[in-house]
């Protein structure tokens, strides 16, 4: 599948069908994430595969009720937990290198689950990342050691439905030129102009 289409074609999905996720198409998502860029090729990601009915029930219940995705963790045939090793992104020789400190992995594992999320599109397959949890309880559960945390999850299946785009903003209200509030386009996505000096 063509980059552009796959990056326009993908949405999050939270209904699947009944459908196996088989080891073969984990191993190609596991391989996307694994050719993520990351702060200076450190790639702190840790990947857990949750297919223990159990275990999935557990994690959706550190998510709210109001979690649109919360019955997806448990219907999914995979719950793909993304962690981060911490102390490894964004330092240097041991210490944190930018005023960002300590937050640099949760960057890295974003990278990496977008990757997914994309191969999972290519290969047919559905997913949603997701954020809103405890994630510290959903660590107990998964046995993390101290300086592993969980970062999202990802229920992962053959999609039921895939619905519309979410309206995005359009570039004239986030994309600026040199400097902050100078418009670099205006208009909508139809009728788009770039703004002359
Ligand atoms: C960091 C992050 C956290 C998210 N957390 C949740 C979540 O907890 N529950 C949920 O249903 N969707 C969650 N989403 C999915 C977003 O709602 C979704 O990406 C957005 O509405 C745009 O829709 P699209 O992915 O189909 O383009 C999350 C997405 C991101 C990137």
């Amino acid at each position: 599948m063509e980059t552009l289409q796959c990056i326009a074609e993908r949405r999050s999905i939270r209904r699947f069908t009944d459908a196996e996720v088989s080891n073969e198409q984990l191993k190609q998502l596991m391989e996307a994430a694994r050719l993520a860029p990351s702060w200076a090729n450190t790639q702190c990601w840790e990947f857990i595969v949750v297919r223990d009915p159990a275990i999935k029930e557990k994690l959706a219940a550190t998510m709210p009720e109001g979690n649109p995705a919360r019955k997806a963790a448990i219907n999914a045939p995979v719950l793909l937990v993304a962690c981060g090793r911490l102390e490894k992104s964004g330092f240097y020789k041991g210490q944190p290198a930018t005023s960002k400190g300590d937050n640099w992995y949760l960057y890295d594992v974003g990278l990496a689950t977008q990757n997914i999320s994309l191969a999972a599109h290519a290969l047919g397959l559905g997913s949603v990342i997701l954020g809103l949890f405890d994630a510290d309880r959903a660590g107990e559960i998964l046995d993390l050691p101290e300086k592993v945390k969980v970062v999202t999850m990802m229920p992962i299946g053959v999609p039921a439905k895939t619905g519309k785009m979410p309206p995005r903003k359009p570039l004239c209200e986030f994309v600026f030129k040199d400097r902050y509030e100078k418009a670099w386009v205006s208009g909508d996505e139809k009728n788009l102009c770039f703004v002359e000096e």
